[in-house]
């Protein structure tokens, strides 16, 4: 029996909705399949916890969630209560940053049965790849002078390190899909980092000669996904315009409330974290409407990461297959509610 130790963190808003629904369809999958047993260990940090404790999570914590094979986040943030840029560094950057999971993962594709939002209707499926550690997400820089005069410095770090190494994961992804890498780029009016990326590019496409490769000004690229999303296969960008491509990504697929990602530790050091790309969404949590898409299909990236692929085909299967019956919550267009689209997923996995 393969025993997978996940630590989930609900986190706070939708987050501490749509855990238990992801927790519940992982149990079943392992009833189903045989073979794989979860022990689940929640942490409860999050801003409530910060409100009770001062910090949002304990000094041992990172040690504690070292002690798992993965790390099953839902969302973290509560404006009205700490500050975002305390609780997210605080809690979600610290883990990405400290477990050095420098890669993030996030496909979007089109699902049968959504009404995509798009003049252009034909279907997608691509794979961001975010640079996950560095770029605009630096915390070197600060702030000087005072009252009118106040200035804010930000500095964007770029290694070759961590730009080769998001690019090198893109052609691997791209050598066993269609074959296309998509540079996001913005050489134009970024003066010193993004030609730095373009000539990391292109010395990386220089060692796949098999793979086709383009790149875009970041602007024009999110009018592309709007416009061309069938064109695209793996898309490479920094940290910050990942994170933009991956909302515009969930988007264009129908909601943000379905799309999934994955922060992986590439050196097998610390865990990896699977998270969904949506955030808390303070504006519909407690009404038991989110969709539990976003974090089920992350749970199938969890599943993937650890070995079980053909697992992890499945539920995506099911997952697909029970939207494309119109199991659906209210933010794409259907009538459901989160539990009874997590609970037809369940049904359907068999057993
Ligand atoms: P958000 O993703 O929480 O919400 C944006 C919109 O999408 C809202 O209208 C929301 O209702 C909707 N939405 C999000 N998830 C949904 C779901 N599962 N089902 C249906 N609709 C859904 O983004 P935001 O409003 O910018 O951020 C809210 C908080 O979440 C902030 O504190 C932010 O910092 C945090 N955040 C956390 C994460 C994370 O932990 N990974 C990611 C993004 C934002
Ligand atoms: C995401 C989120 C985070 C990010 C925030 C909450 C810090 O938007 O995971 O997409 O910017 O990476
Ligand atoms: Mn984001």
């Amino acid at each position: 029996m393969k025993t997978l130790k996940i630590a989930t963190i609900p986190g706070d808003g939708v987050g501490k909705e749509i855990m238990p629904e992801a927790v519940r369809v992982l149990e079943k999958v392992a009833e189903v399949h045989g073979g794989l047993k979860f022990e689940f260990t929640e942490f409860p940090y999050s801003c409530d916890y910060y409100l009770e404790h001062g910090v949002m999570m304990p000094d041992d914590g990172l040690d504690r969630l070292s002690q798992f094979d993965s790390i099953f986040l839902g969302a973290v943030g509560d404006a009205s209560k700490v500050p975002d840029h305390i609780s997210l560094w605080g809690l979600l950057l610290k883990i990405r940053k400290e477990f050095q999971q420098e890669i993030n993962i996030r496909p979007a594709k089109l699902f049968k049965g959504i009404e995509p939002k798009l003049s252009n209707r034909n279907p997608f499926d691509m794979v961001i790849v975010r640079e996950n550690s560095e770029g605009e997400y630096s915390s070197i820089g600060g702030r000087i002078f005072h009252d009118d005069n106040e200035i804010a410095i930000q500095n964007n770090v770029f290694s070759k390190r961590a730009t080769k190494q998001a690019m090198n994961i893109a052609f691997d992804l791209a050598s066993k899909r269609k074959g296309l890498v998509t540079s996001a780029t913005k050489s134009n009016g970024i003066f010193h980092a993004m030609p730095f990326w373009d000539e990391i590019f292109k010395e990386v496409s220089g060692q796949y000669p098999d793979i086709k490769t383009e790149s875009k000004h970041i602007d024009a690229l999110a009018a592309y996904f709007v416009t061309h999303p069938q064109d695209l296969d793996v898309v490479v960008a920094s940290n910050l315009f990942g994170d933009i491509l991956s909302d515009l990504g969930a988007a264009i697929m129908g909601s943000i409330g379905i799309a999934p990602s994955a922060n992986l530790n590439l050196n097998g050091k610390y865990p990896s974290m699977f998270e969904p790309v949506h955030g808390s969404a303070p504006d519909i949590a407690g009404q038991g409407i989110a969709n539990p898409i976003g974090q089920i299909w992350t749970a199938k990236m969890l599943l993937e990461f650890n070995g079980e692929e053909e697992i992890a085909e499945h539920l995506l299967k099911v997952i697909e297959d029970v939207t494309a019956d119109g199991y659906q919550t209210g933010d794409l267009g259907g009538k459901y509610k989160m539990t009874e689209v997590t609970d037809e997923i369940i049904k359907r996995l068999g057993k």
